[in-house]
């Protein structure tokens, strides 16, 4: 599943670290990188690449938002749950995101075109609510207008 470089990479990243279970999460970003989400192949490579069980990596993985273990729509949300955000109304506005899109955070809408993932900190706090598209695009100082015709304009 993953490119040979890939692995190469992940192997470097061992001698970096003082042992393989503290190598498990860049590894998950790299694999990610790589193929955009983490399927079971994925996972196990990275296992067997630290020497680690499946069980192991895929706690990681499942534990932690940023990792994707199911294969993300055409677009994927990012949209901060953090404290600064939540404060400016976040919370609401991630639940009006989960209705218009027929999802939970961390699911894709059943046209297969958003993925809703929750995310910390995106680094625009003085702007918040933020959220970020595709891993590109920030949307800062969120409103409700402003969400409905993001969705819109994604889903055209
Ligand atoms: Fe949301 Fe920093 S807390 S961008």
């Amino acid at each position: 599943m993953l490119s040979e470089s890939a692995k190469t990479e992940i192997k470097t990243l061992m001698t970096k670290y003082p042992d393989s279970r503290s190598a498990i999460m860049p590894a998950l970003h790299l694999a990610q990188r790589e193929i955009g989400w983490l399927p079971d192949e994925a996972i196990q490579d990275v296992a067997d690449l630290l020497g680690l069980s499946k069980t192991e990596v895929n706690s990681v993985a499942t534990f932690y938002t940023m990792y994707a273990r199911e294969k993300p729509g055409a677009h994927t949300i990012f949209f901060c749950a953090d404290l600064p955000c939540a404060l400016r109304g976040a919370e609401d506005m991630l639940e009006h995101i989960e209705h218009k899109l027929g999802c939970k955070a961390g699911q894709t809408s059943a046209d297969g075109k958003i993925t809703l993932r929750e995310a910390e900190c995106l680094g625009g706090c003085n702007h918040a609510p933020v959220m970020l598209i595709d891993g590109v695009e920030h949307q800062q100082d969120l409103t409700i207008e402003k969400i409905d015709e993001i969705l819109e304009r994604l889903k055209a």
